[in-house]
């Protein structure tokens, strides 16, 4: 009898224009993201994502934070519509939501978020403009497991990019992406073939806590 192919579900949280889950998709439909994904989930009605989930033919929902209390209301429900899904893995794709300790914990260990900065430098928000302002010569993005910690928990690879002299915040956003849509396919694919796991707080690749993150192959 063949061999049932499994693959690891993954649901994917977006606020926004989803390049970032454009290239997951891709990376997906041409073999080399080895996971379905289940659900897109935004917490803004409308957005280009949303688009790009339908046209690949994945089930969207959308669950407007406004339309909630508090924090803990919208979490409570956002947490239902994700396990309806039973991910082994949840994606956070330009999510632009502070997440509660309670969500958090639900999810530890199966969680991953981009940050456009190289963490732990430029937490929050208005990375490129604040990099810029300061000098820096060097900027990027990284990929993370979420902690409790904002922008805090361990990293996984970072994709880095110069910064001109005369490089806009709005062009430098743009070198950045370029680099996320490279890493994000990468730590999730480590991530399904087992070979990544959060272990007390650090991220373990090929069996070896990560003492700096792993950079872009082309990189390193
Ligand atoms: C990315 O820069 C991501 O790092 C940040 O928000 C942006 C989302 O872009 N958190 P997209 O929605 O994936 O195009």
């Amino acid at each position: 009898m063949p061999a049932i192919e499994s693959k690891m579900t993954a649901v994917v949280l977006i606020s926004g224009s989803g390049s970032n889950l454009q290239a997951i998709i891709d990376a997906a439909k041409n073999g080399s993201l080895d996971i379905t994904i289940a659900a897109v989930i935004s917490n803004r009605p409308g957005v280009k994502g949303l688009q790009r989930a339908i046209s690949a033919g994945i089930p969207t929902r959308v669950l407007d934070h406004k339309a909630y209390a508090d924090r803990e209301g919208f979490d409570a429900a956002l947490q239902q519509e994700i396990d309806a899904c039973q991910p082994q893995l949840l994606i956070l794709a330009g999510f632009m939501r502070i997440l509660t300790p309670g969500f958090v914990r639900h999810y530890l260990g199966r969680m991953l978020n981009i940050h456009p900065s190289l963490l732990p430098k430029y937490t929050g928000l208005n990375t490129h403009q604040r990099a810029i302002n300061d000098g820096e010569a060097e900027h990027g993005a990284s990929i993370h497991f979420v902690t409790e910690e904002l922008d805090g928990g361990p990293i996984i690879i970072q994709g880095k990019v110069g910064i001109e002299s005369n490089d806009s915040a709005e062009q430098l956003a743009n070198k950045v992406l370029k680099k996320e849509h490279l890493i994000y396919p990468q730590a999730i694919q480590w991530f399904a073939t087992k070979r990544l796991q959060l272990i007390d707080n650090h991220a373990v690749l090929d069996g070896e806590a990560l003492t700096s993150p792993r950079l872009l192959k082309e990189q390193a």
